[in-house]
């Protein structure tokens, strides 16, 4: 099964192509940060505007590259939601136009289904089932997955999403848009001890997360004297510790709760090396497995839309050209398949 994966949510324009026989076997990418720098965030209209000049040439370069002809394709999978609904209604009419065209079904496939399921694009791949701790600029939420679509949510951010909250203190600490990995960077940069920040929801005794306390607590400690720069790397250091140590902790939580001994990461926060390093650290002590994507494919991409659709081709869903988006679109409504549950 060759399916052809577009992703066009939000500011990335992501084309892959993934067979089921042989894994990922192309995929091309255009990052749009440079489009919506100046603005310190995406620009909805813009960034629809963009996905519509790069589709075209990004599809055709991701053909060439895996030497596969629009007829080899047996299916396309787009992004249906959630996200910004003129962007993906790019993705949307483009790949039921061509699918259309090449009487081959064409599957919508859930943006955080991608981001759950990316880590089956790196090997070895985890075995169902598993937590997975999602952390994306829109969502912090964590789950067990029984299968492809079981998914039960365990807890969930109450107000701001982690990449959301690193966005947010980039920006009061004068960074550049997107906030992340800038944030990771200038926090190499800081002194341990140096700031201290609370860990928000660590004692709830739930799995619920709030991070917007935290984003507030830096504003309040950088409006308390100006900011020389080393001060800014010590907020910047005591920020990512802070919500590192409240991410990990939750993570283990679940794993208590729900008996796995299996942890999956992924969505863009994903990135971040101290989370990477802490949870590896953490899970080792229990030995508990511990999967992450590729760097590569924990911000948005093509690859991980191409697979799930790859995934629920495979287990027969079925296809029609009339199609919608859904910007806002909850998880746990996708259709379970039955067969990849094992
Ligand atoms: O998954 P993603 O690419 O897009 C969404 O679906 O939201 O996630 C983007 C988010 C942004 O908030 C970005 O700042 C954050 O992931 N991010 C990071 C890092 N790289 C990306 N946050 C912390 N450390 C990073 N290295
Ligand atoms: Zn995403």
């Amino acid at each position: 099964m060759k399916v052809l994966g577009i992703e066009t949510s939000c500011d990335e324009t992501g084309l892959a192509l993934y067979d089921s026989a042989r894994g990922l076997v192309a995929h091309a990418l255009h990052s749009q940060v440079a489009l919506h720098e100046a603005y310190g965030g995406v620009v909805p209209e813009l960034a629809s505007r963009d996905h519509i000049r790069r589709v075209v040439p990004l599809t055709e370069r991701v053909l060439a590259d895996a030497a596969c002809a629009l007829a080899d394709l047996d299916g396309i999978a787009f992004t249906e939601g959630p996200g910004l609904a003129g962007a993906l209604l790019v993705g949307a009419s483009i790949a039921n136009a061509l699918a259309f065209a090449l009487e081959k079904p064409a599957v919508g496939v859930h943006h955080m289904e991608g981001h759950l399921l990316s880590p089956l694009l790196s090997s070895p791949r985890p075995q169902f089932p598993f937590v997975a701790l999602l952390v994306s600029g829109g969502h912090s939420e964590l789950y067990e997955v029984r299968g492809v679509g079981g998914y039960r949510l365990l807890g969930q951010t109450l107000d701001d999403a982690a990449g959301e909250a690193f966005d947010k203190t980039a920006k009061l600490l004068g960074l550049p848009y997107p906030g992340g990995p800038a944030l990771e960077r200038l926090a190499t940069e800081g002194r341990p001890g140096a700031a201290t920040l609370p860990r928000p929801m660590l004692a709830s005794g739930d799995l619920d997360l709030s991070f917007s306390g935290l984003k507030t607590a830096v504003s309040t400690l950088s409006h308390k004297a100006p900011l020389s720069d080393q001060r800014k790397a010590d907020l910047a250091r005591a920020f990512e510790e802070a919500i590192v140590d409240v991410l990990v902790a939750k993570a283990m939580a679940a794993l208590d709760e729900t008996g796995l001994e299996r942890l999956v990461v992924a969505g863009g926060v994903g990135a971040n090396r101290l989370l990477r390093r802490q949870l590896s650290a953490a899970s080792a002590r229990r030995g508990a497995e511990l999967y992450f994507p590729e760097l590569e494919f924990c911000t948005d991409n093509g690859a991980m839309i191409a697979l799930v659709g790859a995934l629920r081709l495979d287990a027969g869903t079925a296809a029609h050209y009339a199609f919608s988006v859904k910007p806002r679109w909850p998880l746990e409504s996708v259709l379970r398949v039955a067969s990849a549950a094992r």
